[in-house]
């Protein structure tokens, strides 16, 4: 699939070919402008690529649907979506907007469903907040539980995609929505995150799709391959160390040099 925003002008997506599978968060990792959010995008049928198609398999033997000729409200009963920011005008409260979730999936209202969906993101000490009022840490929380209020009134295969869905949160915060993320796949769901964090990449992600500046995937499979260090020095042109603990990666630290200048600069 070649994606571009206006006719002519250079593709922000090229040439990209990906599957993605139920039982395990799959990640989207690449540079800034890489074309992560609009690779969701195209997966959300909320733009057309130029050539090539985003399809969603029916179950049995129905053909695969192209997501973009899908209407909205069939969409809505199987794509989930976490943009990166909600913004919900007319001074909603933290429930109503997690009531939204349901409403999209085309299911009626359920006070115990939308209890359970604040509870897993842990926003139900917020239900009566305006939405407003809050930090983004915590609107992204409410981002969460209004999609898994619709992703539980959808019965039949579904897909989330979210975008940085924890960006904004602390490390405590970050870590709970992205183990309640990993608890949705293994439920039988396809979910696919945005990331920028490698640690949470390699803690909850075991498939990554690494984009390069230019839109291309310059590699997609299991994250231990795809996040090799050569993998990210040659995206990132910088040397790179796995550090472990107790052989397990953790983290992924540059070694930069600075220039004989920089530390002079740098030295009291
Ligand atoms: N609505 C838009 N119209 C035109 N260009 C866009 C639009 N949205 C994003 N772009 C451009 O597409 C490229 C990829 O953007 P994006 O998908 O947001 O990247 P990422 O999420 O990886 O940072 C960038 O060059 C960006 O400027
Ligand atoms: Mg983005």
């Amino acid at each position: 699939m070649t994606f571009s925003y206006a006719p002519g002008a250079p593709a922000v997506l090229s040439e990209v070919s990906a599957e993605f599978y139920a039982g395990a968060i799959t990640a989207i990792v690449g540079p800034n402008g890489a074309g992560k959010s609009t690779l969701l995008r195209v997966l959300l049928g909320l733009v057309r690529p130029q050539s090539g198609v985003a399809a969603w398999p029916e179950p049995a033997s129905v053909p695969a649907q192209t997501v973009a000729d899908m209407p909205a409200g069939a969409r809505a009963r199987s794509l989930v979506y976490i943009p990166q920011r909600l913004s919900p005008a007319f001074g909603f409260t933290v429930r109503e907007l997690v009531e939204m979730g349901r409403h999209a999936a085309g299911a009626g209202p359920d006070s115990g469903a939308i209890a359970r969906a604040m509870e897993r993101a842990r926003v139900g000490g917020l239900a009566a907040r305006s939405f407003d009022e809050l930090s983004v840490g915590q609107q992204q929380r409410v981002g969460l539980a209004r999609a898994l209020a619709q992703l539980d009134a959808i019965e039949g295969p579904a897909a989330l995609l979210a975008d940085e869905p924890a960006a904004a949160m602390d490390p405590l915060e970050a870590t709970h929505a992205l183990t309640t993320l990993l608890a949705v796949a293994r439920a039988g769901r396809v979910v696919v995150v945005v990331l920028h964090d490698l640690s949470q990449v390699l803690a909850f992600c075991a498939r990554t799709l690494l984009l390069d500046a230019r839109g291309r995937v310059s590699a997609m499979g299991p994250t231990g391959e795809v996040l090799s260090p050569r993998a990210l020095e040659s995206l990132l042109g910088l040397p790179f160390d796995p550090a472990s603990v107790g052989g397990r990666v953790v983290t992924l630290v540059a070694r930069v040099t600075l220039s004989a200048r920089d530390e002079s600069a740098a030295s009291p």
